[in-house]
C-alpha cells in the first residue's frame, strides 16, 4: 500500500514537471510583438520562468530523496533526530534573498519601460496623444497630435493609432474602475474616475489587436471589449483627415428637443443600434437586461403620460437618460452622451427602428 502511494507521488510529480515544462512554450515562441512594454513583459517571463525551472527541480527532488530515504521502515521506529545545519540553512537564505533581489531589479526596470518608450528614451514627447475614457460598457477615444493640439476627432470602442511613433495614452473612467488591457501591446492598465493613468505605445506591427476591460465592473463587463486598429503612419495620418473633414458635416443633436427631426429610416437604424460604436444592444436585447428590451421600448413609451408622442418620449430617453427613469431600472447606467454621438437623422433612424420593432 505504501509503495503503491509512494509510485502515484511519483507520477504525480512527473506530470507537474512536464506540464509546467510544456505549458508556456507557446507564449514564448509567439515571436510577433506589438511594442517595447509587450516585448519586456514577454523577456521578463521567459527570464522568471526559466530561473524557476531549477529551483522547482531542486526542491522537489530534494523533498522525493528525503521522503524514500528516511521514511519509517518499521512500525516502532523512531527515525533520527536531527537538529539543523546552519552553514546549509545560510546558503539557501541568501541564495533566495539574491534570487528576489535579481528579479525585483528586472521587474522594476520593465515596469519603467512602461511609461517611457524605449525607441525614445530621450525624447519623452508624444506624436500622438489619446485620452482614453471608460464607462458602463464601452470606451471613448479623443485624438491630439503631439500632446495638446485638439483634433477634435473622437472614436468609440476602436482606437485608431499608426505604427512606428510614440502614443500616448491617458486612461481614465467616467463612472467605476476599469481596466484596460491590449495582451499583444502592453500590460493592463486601471481607468479609475477622477485620475489619468499613462501608457506608452510604439507598436511595430501594423493591423488589428483585440483587447479588453480586465476589471469587473458590471453585468455588461464582458461586452467592454477594445480594438486597437494600427495603421501605417501615412495610412493614418489620411484616416485623421477623413475622419476631420466627416467631423465638419456633423451637427450632434446634443440634448436638442426641439427641431424637428428628418424621416427615419428602420435599416439604418438597426445597424447603428446594433454597432459597437454605440452598443445600445448589450443592454437593450431581446430580453431586459441592463435596461428594457429593445423590442418592449416603443410600447412602453406609446403609455406614457406627459409626452406628446411617443417619439418624443424615446427622443428625450436616448439624450437625457435621467431625464425619467423608468421604475426598476438605474437611469445611470445609460451613458448620457449619445447626444454627442448622433446627429438629427442618426436619432430618427434610430427611433424609427424601435418604433418598427413594436410592431412585428
Ligand atoms: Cu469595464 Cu469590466
Amino acid at each position: 500500500m505504501n509503495r503503491q502511494a509512494l509510485l502515484l507521488g511519483w507520477a504525480a510529480l512527473l506530470l507537474i514537471a512536464v506540464w509546467a515544462l510544456a505549458l508556456p512554450q507557446p507564449a514564448l515562441a509567439h515571436g510577433s510583438t506589438g511594442g517595447a512594454s509587450a516585448s519586456d513583459i514577454r523577456s521578463l517571463f521567459a527570464i522568471v520562468f526559466f530561473m524557476s525551472i531549477p529551483v522547482f527541480l531542486l526542491v522537489e527532488g530534494l523533498l522525493l530523496f528525503s521522503v524514500v530515504r528516511y521514511r519509517r521502515r518499521r512500525a516502532d521506529e523512531l527515525p533520527d533526530q536531527v537538529e539543523g545545519h546552519r552553514p546549509l540553512e545560510m546558503t539557501w537564505t541568501v541564495a533566495s534573498f539574491v534570487i528576489v533581489l535579481i528579479l525585483f531589479g528586472l521587474t522594476a526596470y520593465a515596469l519603467q519601460t512602461d511609461y517611457k518608450v524605449k525607441a525614445d528614451r530621450n525624447d519623452g514627447s508624444p506624436d500622438l496623444t489619446v485620452n482614453v475614457e471608460g464607462y458602463m460598457f464601452n470606451w471613448d477615444y479623443e485624438y491630439f497630435i503631439g500632446e495638446e493640439t485638439e483634433t477634435g476627432v473622437q472614436t468609440t470602442r476602436r482606437l485608431t493609432i499608426p505604427s512606428d511613433r510614440n502614443v500616448l495614452l491617458k486612461i481614465t473612467s467616467r463612472d467605476v474602475q476599469h481596466s484596460f488591457w491590449v495582451p499583444s501591446l502592453a500590460g493592463k492598465v486601471d481607468a479609475v474616475p477622477g485620475y489619468n493613468n499613462t501608457m506608452w505605445l510604439n507598436v511595430d506591427e501594423p493591423g488589428v489587436y483585440t483587447g479588453n476591460c480586465a476589471e469587473f465592473c458590471g453585468a455588461n463587463h464582458w461586452e467592454m471589449m477594445i480594438d486597437v486598429e494600427v495603421l501605417e503612419p501615412t495610412a493614418f495620418d489620411l484616416w485623421l483627415q477623413d475622419r476631420q473633414a466627416e467631423l465638419s458635416e456633423f451637427v450632434p443633436m446634443g440634448t436638442d428637443m426641439d427641431t424637428p427631426l428628418p424621416a427615419g429610416d428602420a435599416a439604418r437604424g438597426g445597424e447603428l443600434f446594433h454597432s459597437t460604436d454605440l452598443n445600445c444592444a448589450a443592454c437593450h436585447g431581446a430580453q431586459d437586461g441592463a435596461g428594457p428590451a429593445a423590442g418592449s421600448l416603443a410600447e412602453d413609451a406609446a403609455h406614457m403620460e406627459g409626452y406628446d408622442s411617443a417619439d418624443e418620449y424615446l427622443r428625450e430617453s436616448i439624450l437625457m437618460p435621467c431625464a425619467y427613469e423608468t421604475p426598476g431600472y438605474n437611469c445611470n447606467m445609460m451613458p448620457d452622451d449619445y447626444g454627442t454621438k448622433l446627429d438629427a437623422q442618426g436619432l430618427a433612424d434610430i427611433i424609427e427602428y424601435l418604433t418598427s420593432l413594436e410592431t412585428e
